[in-house]
């Protein structure tokens, strides 16, 4: 089945994407000119999720190089690392934005000797292959993974793994997905994910749109239903890997292995290799964003907190590889040890 929507295009000659904050309410596609707006969605999370968080800063850089100034060949790099390291700005741990960004840097340098239209062109072509790609890598991961699933299966997700969060299919939803798709009878919960409900107004929407039985709840209800053996697996997607495994996710993902850990049901983590960083040993090394307080003192723009309290707004933890049984990958499904497992899917 098509995606019901399309996360992010190249227009010619500005992207696309559909506003993730306005969701369920509004399906608004707004049109990005300019690098300044399109590094403001990123921080705002108009376009959100570790794979379309990359594939957004791989035509960030097309973006703002339709601007350079022709000439010198020094002004010319300049004007590249100075677009890079704005998008670089954004947002730390989902590494699929670095990892695009090299990927861009790579094209860039390969590519020098061409004329400024020509070098325009290719920085183009590169943005719009990491999105089609990204869509082809999702289908791989989903085929991988999707026996994971059996008839029967209650399945819970944190956070939006989906097509949304990447360029189309999604990673932990793409799985669940294409077990549905292959003809199993499975049913999600989805944990709403305060503090911005990436949950309820994202996966929720998702699978609805795409006829796949969801049930929303709060976060803090997983822990009660997995007691009482009304979900037996767990699925979340990923902002960023160590090569121990270690993963980093949306807040709340930790608390999800542990009680997984507890009720003994299978912990899943489905991303792309662009989502493995194998140049940190562990997880303890992946920075973590912290956000604005208002994210958690307001919902949706009312306050929900007396004024002057405090509160702390960090938007990522790191789940240790021990509580994860398998990570799903476009290349196949890495198990324990996965400092050997994930090596081997580079090989
Ligand atoms: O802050 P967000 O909404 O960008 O966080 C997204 C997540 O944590 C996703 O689970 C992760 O990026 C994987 S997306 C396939």
């Amino acid at each position: 089945m098509e995606d019901p929507f399309r996360t992010i295009q190249w227009m010619n000659d500005h992207i696309r994407l559909l506003d993730q904050t306005l969701l369920p309410k509004e399906e608004r596609y707004i049109e990005i000119y300019d690098l300044s707006e399109l590094c403001d969605a990123i921080k705002r999370l108009a376009v959100r999720g570790a794979p379309a968080i990359g594939v957004a800063a791989a035509m960030g850089v097309a973006l703002g190089m339709l601007k350079a100034p022709a000439g010198n060949i020094e002004v010319v790099k300049g004007y590249f690392e100075n677009i890079s390291s704005r998008i670089a700005a954004t947002r730390p741990t989902a590494v699929n934005l670095f990892w695009a960004l090299d990927r861009m840097k790579e094209i860039f340098f390969a590519n020098l000797g061409l004329n400024l239209s020509e070098l325009q062109e290719t920085l183009i072509q590169e943005a719009v292959s990491i999105e089609s790609e990204d869509r082809r890598l999702c289908e791989r991961i989903g085929m991988w993974g999707r026996d994971l699933f059996k008839d029967g299966d209650v399945i819970l997700t944190h956070c939006n793994a989906g097509g949304l969060a990447t360029a189309g299919y999604g990673t932990a939803i793409g799985v669940i997905r294409a077990a549905f798709e292959a003809g199993r009878n499975v049913r999600v919960y989805a944990d709403e994910t305060r503090p911005l409900n990436q949950g309820s107004r994202i996966t929720a929407w998702e699978l609805n749109k795409l006829g796949i039985p969801v049930t929303l709840i709060t976060d803090s209800t997983a822990g009660a239903l997995m007691q009482a053996g009304e979900i037996n697996k767990a699925i979340v997607g990923a902002d960023r890997i160590a090569a121990n495994g270690d993963t980093a996710n949306k807040i709340g993902t930790y608390s999800v292995a542990v009680l997984a850990k507890r009720h003994d049901l299978p912990f899943y983590v489905a991303a792309p290799l662009s989502t493995i960083d194998m140049k940190l040993a562990t997880g303890k090394m992946i920075p973590i964003e912290e956000r604005d307080p208002a994210e958690v003192t307001h919902i949706c723009g009312n306050r929900i907190a007396p004024e002057g309290v405090s509160a702390r707004n960090i938007a990522f933890d790191v789940t240790p590889n021990e509580l994860i049984s398998a990570i799903v990958t476009e290349k196949g499904v890495a198990e324990r040890p996965f400092e050997d497992s994930l090596r081997a899917l580079f090989a």
